[in-house]
């Protein structure tokens, strides 16, 4: 089975004898998508049966979202999600990635599924269908019912079958019409930043805690995998969505290639080898040896993990480069992988640096050689695996202009650079089938709130009006023609 094998209505239309840029084109085939998650978008966070998710708590406590902004109304996409499918049709996506709120599908996080949570979901899909976009569900996207993390949440085994039980039924219910799944996004945010770092929900600061966490997630998918297979049409594709780290070292200095190797070992090969390989690699283990024993880990959960699945996914936005530790060096501002990798005893004799470049408004350099670093890199380790860039985009500070329009030209340079990335990739062999800009719409950006902006369609979240930025109208082009303008 490959990515191929997916329906891809609307998406990339070769070029016609029509009038075209001169830029460099994609694979005819490719998927073109954007992508949103459910609480950072749905709203509507006590309707329908839905039950509190742990961002509903995490939002709720004080000091630990910007501005004490929660996810209740959001985009209010749930009422709005008629339009919302009208706008992606307009910009002619070919697919659309979106999650599955596990608190309105299972509010119990066990037993019975709620039909009512489930009507909402059927509703959509069948919008996007008949729209002609190819629906792409991730089943958690960090939204863990809060009952569930009153009994642990990831540190217990349970989880990992909780969720298995929870995506056959959303597969059954959704499984005839939805033709690609992904079990998990970005499993590293949740375990290290939610369980280590404690800047995401549940807001835990123990480091053994999100090693056992890691585990259970990676155990979630493979027990996940297993339930939609077991659910699925054969047809069907089943992925798993990684924030891999592009890791530089910032010289040849042994220092500095032993701080990217560990760096490589905790943000990457922890995730690859046991999902690809089915173990854990040696120096990781080594590594985090003072953290933990991993006595957590039982017979068989590694073939569990390692299940054949049908496409990788890659979240990318900017590169990591780090160095041997230097006590005298003043401390950089940080942010995403570094910081929360930083507190860690495993990563003592690491020093995180910002890369070079532009900043966007979440202060990531901008660094598009790391998505192609990265991709490339994945073409070697993983050969014939398919892969599919999940999310790639930027925030900006975006203002409104007197009438209305919001014009977005470092999001649009961004956005240039980073397609060419993956195009010089795909043109060096590796196997890129799609790409989902992140995102469609402004939405809550977890601890920042509402005051980072990632979509190419601005939300005023008083009016909920939509507005499409001048890179929806780049990006839409870059489909129409499946072609970079040159
Ligand atoms: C990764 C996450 O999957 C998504 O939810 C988040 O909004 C973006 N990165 C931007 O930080």
């Amino acid at each position: 089975m490959s990515v191929e094998a997916l329906p891809t209505p609307a998406q990339a239309r070769p070029a016609t004898g029509a009038a075209q840029p001169a830029g460099p084109a994609f694979p005819p085939g490719f998927l073109w998508g954007a992508a949103t998650a459910a609480y950072q978008i749905e709203g509507a966070a006590s309707e329908g049966g839905r039950s509190p998710s742990i961002w509903d708590t995490f939002s709720r406590t004080p000091g630990k979202v910007r501005n004490g902004d929660t996810g209740d109304i959001a985009a209010d996409h749930y009422h709005r999600y008629r339009d919302d499918v009208a706008l992606m049709s307009e910009l002619g996506l070919g697919a659309y990635r979106f999650s599955l709120a596990w608190p309105r599908i299972q509010p119990a996080g066990e037993g019975p599924a709620n039909e009512e949570g489930l009507d909402f979901y059927d509703r959509l899909v069948d919008e996007l269908l008949a729209r002609g976009i190819t629906p792409v569900a991730t089943l958690y996207h960090w939204d863990l019912p809060q009952t569930l993390e009153d009994r642990g949440g990831w540190t217990e085994r349970d989880t990992a079958y909780r969720f298995a039980e929870y995506a056959a039924l959303a597969a059954r219910r959704l499984g005839d019409r939805i033709p690609a799944w992904t079990t998990l996004n970005e499993p590293w945010c949740s375990a290290f930043l939610g369980y280590g770092a404690g800047i995401h929900a549940p807001g835990r600061t123990d480091p053994a805690a999100a090693l056992t966490a890691h585990h259970h997630l990676l155990l979630a998918h493979g027990l996940g995998t297993g339930a939609l297979r077991a659910e699925l049409p054969a047809t069907a594709q089943v992925s798993l969505t990684l924030n891999l780290a592009a890791v530089r070292p910032l010289s040849d200095a042994p220092g500095d290639l032993d701080a990217a190797r560990r760096i490589d070992g905790l943000a990457n090969r922890i995730f690859l080898d046991p999902v690809f390989h089915g173990s854990y690699p040696a120096d990781v283990l080594a590594d985090t040896a003072e953290v933990t024993d991993w006595s957590f880990v039982r017979d068989g959960d590694l073939a569990e993990i390692s299940r054949p699945i049908d496409s990788l996914g890659i979240n990318y936005y900017t590169p990591t480069v780090v160095a041997a530790d230097d006590p005298a060096a003043p401390a950089p501002r940080l942010d995403g992988h570094a910081s929360a990798l930083s507190p860690w005893p495993a990563d003592r004799g690491v020093r995180f640096l910002p890369a070079e470049g532009s900043r966007t408004a979440m202060d990531w350099p901008v660094d598009a050689d790391g998505l192609y670093e990265l991709l490339t890199r994945l073409r070697d380790d993983l050969p014939g695996v398919p892969l599919l860039v999940t999310e790639n985009g930027a925030a900006y500070e975006d203002y409104s202009d007197p009438s209305g329009a919001v014009h977005d030209p470092e999001r649009v340079a961004y956005l240039h650079g980073h397609l060419d990335a993956v195009r010089r990739a795909v043109a060096d062999g590796a196997e890129v089938r799609g790409y989902f800009l992140w995102s469609l719409l402004d939405n809550f950006e977890w601890a920042y709130g509402y005051s980072k902006r990632f979509g190419i369609v601005h939300v005023d979240f008083a009016s909920q009006r939509r507005t499409p930025k001048d890179s929806a109208r780049w990006y839409a082009e870059v489909i129409r023609t499946g072609q970079l303008p040159a």
